[in-house]
């Protein structure tokens, strides 16, 4: 996600849900092709397995952005058809591509020409007042004929006018029948639900109708979340939070050694204790001292300290 997630944030993550297929940030393949590749391509080998998704509607150009995250090391490659914003619409990328299958289809079929690893789709089910089943399948069509055989669908419609980034992943209705309806029509593509999940019961609810889930916001802003799932779905003894956060320590270090501030590996750590006891303390004393010089694991642990106080002796 845009400005929220980082190489920081999924090593955070993957800790928390070592079973989970993790996703970057959009990144414009002009960005990956032109700019600092070591800045926007940064990613930890525990990430795996990771996604590098791109947004751009130039084929040549996402080939070759695509070839560069393959040799990275990102395990998939996906393509932006999802992102209403206005700058995302000027530079004719992201969800107005919904209106393009056929330009879509050439990005894909070049970039599965230009890489090894899967190229997959993230999409809306149209855009603005499209509300037409036959139309959303014949751009998924169109698109898998060139090769892409799975689809994350954001299950509602972005509405390119009027509505901000922020209220179009909330005010255009989800429609989580369309995406089970091509899972049931399509079944030899994989399609991955997102939009408004929020529990492990609406997560696990989908697997009866699709091959996966996506959780966004619910994922950042409450993570404990991500590891419930993981183990709700693939087994395995749940940690306590406290104790899933002291084995982010040898990175933590390893990362202040390096000369990282804190503030830039906490920041994404805050929702941890999340509805918890102390978990408002936790983050305060997270988000008020990481930025200070010097700050370092000792912190961290005052934090952790903050959500379990110590008990007392009745008389
Ligand atoms: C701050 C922010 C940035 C986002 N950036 C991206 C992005 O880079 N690529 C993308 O496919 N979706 C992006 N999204 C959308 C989410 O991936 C997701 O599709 C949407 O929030 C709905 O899912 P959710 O209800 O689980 O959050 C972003 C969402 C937020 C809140």
């Amino acid at each position: 996600m845009m400005d929220w997630t980082d190489t920081h944030c999924r090593v955070f993550h993957r800790l928390l849900a070592p079973h989970a297929r993790l996703y970057t940030e959009m990144v414009h393949a002009n960005a990956v092709v032109l700019g600092d590749r070591d800045r926007l391509l940064a990613m930890d080998p525990v990430e795996h397995p990771v996604a590098l998704q791109l947004g751009g509607s130039e084929p040549a150009l996402l080939a070759q952005a695509a070839r560069i995250g393959a040799e990275r090391g990102f395990d998939e490659i996906n393509l932006n058809v999802g992102c209403p914003s206005d700058r995302v619409q000027a530079g004719r990328f992201g969800a107005c591509l919904m209106r393009e299958p056929a330009l879509v289809a050439d990005s894909i079929a070049a970039m599965i020409a230009a890489c090894t690893v899967p190229v997959t789709v993230k999409c809306r089910l149209g855009v603005d007042d499209d509300h037409d089943y036959g139309r959303f399948l014949a751009f998924i069509d169109t698109v898998a004929q060139a090769g892409c055989r799975a689809f994350v669908v954001h299950a509602r419609n972005a509405w390119l006018k009027g509505l901000s980034p922020k209220e179009n992943r909330e005010v255009p209705p989800l429609r989580y029948d369309w995406a089970y309806a091509l899972k049931r029509e399509r079944p030899a593509l994989a399609v991955i639900v997102n939009g408004g999940i929020v529990t492990e019961a609406e997560a696990m609810a989908h697997l009866a109708h699709a091959d996966g889930a996506m959780l966004g916001r619910a994922a950042y802003h409450d993570p404990y979340l991500l590891h419930r799932l993981d183990v709700a779905w693939f087994g395995g003894e749940l940690r306590t939070r406290a104790d899933l956060l002291r084995s982010m320590r040898p990175y933590v270090e390893t990362q202040l050694a390096q000369g990282k501030a804190l503030k830039h590996i906490t920041r994404h750590i805050l929702g941890l204790f999340h509805g918890q006891p102390g978990g408002r303390a936790f983050r305060q004393i997270l988000s008020e001292g990481a930025h200070r010089d010097g700050a370092d694991w000792t912190l961290v642990e005052r934090a952790i300290a903050a959500t379990s106080p110590p008990s007392r002796i009745a008389a």
